[in-house]
C-alpha cells in the first residue's frame, strides 16, 4: 500500500472536520480508553519534554498535559487541517497548556538529537510511508533513557471476533464514516492499512532493529489495539 506523505496529509485535511466525532462514534469510545491506557503506561514526570507525533487534532497530547501540567509537550503532523482543530482545541481551554504544534514530517523532524524524554504516536505509524527511517528519526530525537509509545491497531487474535470485526471494518465502518465525513475512499483506506499494516512480532522487530529495547509489548481488547513501550538504552 503506497502512503505519500502529500498524499495521506490531503486526506487528513479533507476529513480533519469530523475526524474526532468520527474517531469516537466508529470505536464506540474505545479510542479514548486506548489513549487513556497510553498515557497511564508512559509514567509522566514533572518537567518532561514529550513529542507526540502524528499529534493530529491533539487527543494523546492533550491527555498528557492534564496529567503532567508542568511537562513540555510537542504535537507534530503534516495536515495543517488536523492541526488547526488541535489549535482550536488549545485556545478552548481554560487553563495554561504548556503544548505547542508545529507543521512537520515525522521522516524529518527539525529537533536536535538526543532532545526529548519521550516520544509517542498514536494510530499514526501505520501511516507513516516509510516506517523504518520513522524509527530512525524516534531514535534519534530520543535523550538515551528516553521512551517511545507506540499506540496503534492490530488484527483480533480469537477467531470468532475476526468474521464480524472484518464485516464491520470493511463494509460498516466505510459506509459510515464516508456519508458523514463525504470521503469514503479515506475510511476504506483506513480498513485497508489496519489489514494490511504488520503484525506485532513485525513491528518489535522493527523497533528492536532501530537500537530500541522493548520493555512493553501488550494487547489491548482482544489485540484490536497493540501498545508498544520500548527504551532507549
Ligand atoms: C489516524 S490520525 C491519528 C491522530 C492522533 N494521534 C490520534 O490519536 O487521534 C493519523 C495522523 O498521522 C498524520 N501523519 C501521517 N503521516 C505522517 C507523517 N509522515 N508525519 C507526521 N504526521 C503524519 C496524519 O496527518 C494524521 O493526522
Amino acid at each position: 500500500m503506497k502512503k505519500e506523505s502529500k498524499i495521506i496529509a490531503q486526506m487528513f485535511d479533507q476529513i480533519a472536520f469530523r475526524y474526532d466525532m468520527l474517531n469516537h462514534l466508529l470505536s464506540f469510545g474505545l479510542d479514548k480508553k486506548w489513549r487513556e491506557i497510553t498515557v497511564k503506561e508512559m509514567n509522566l514526570k514533572s518537567k518532561e519534554r514529550v513529542l507526540d507525533l502524528a499529534t493530529g487534532t491533539g487527543d494523546l497530547a492533550f491527555l498528557a498535559s492534564k496529567i503532567s501540567p508542568d511537562s513540555f509537550i510537542v504535537g507534530v503532523d503534516i495536515s495543517t487541517e488536523m492541526l488547526k482543530i488541535a489549535k482550536k482545541k488549545i485556545r478552548k481551554q481554560n487553563r495554561s497548556l504548556s503544548f505547542q504544534i508545529l507543521a512537520s514530517d515525522a521522516l524529518s523532524l527539525a529537533f536536535k538529537d538526543n532532545s526529548f524524554d519521550k516520544v509517542m504516536i498514536a494510530f499514526g505509524i501505520r501511516n507513516i510511508g516509510y516506517i523504518k527511517g520513522s524509527f530512525r528519526e524516534f531514535y534519534r530525537v530520543l535523550k538515551p533513557k528516553g521512551l517511545l509509545t507506540i499506540l496503534e491497531f492490530s488484527l483480533p487474535f480469537y477467531s470468532w471476533i475476526r468474521y464480524p470485526y472484518h464485516i464491520y471494518m470493511s463494509y460498516i465502518l466505510p459506509f459510515f464514516g464516508g456519508i458523514i465525513s463525504r470521503n469514503r475512499e479515506a475510511y476504506s483506506y483506513f480498513s485497508q492499512s489496519v489489514n494490511s499494516f504488520y503484525k506485532p512480532y513485525e513491528i518489535e522487530n522493527l523497533i528492536k532493529r532501530s537500537g530500541l529495547v522493548i520493555i512493553k509489548s501488550k494487547p489491548l481488547h482482544l489485540g484490536i489495539c497493540h501498545l508498544y513501550i520500548s527504551v532507549k538504552k
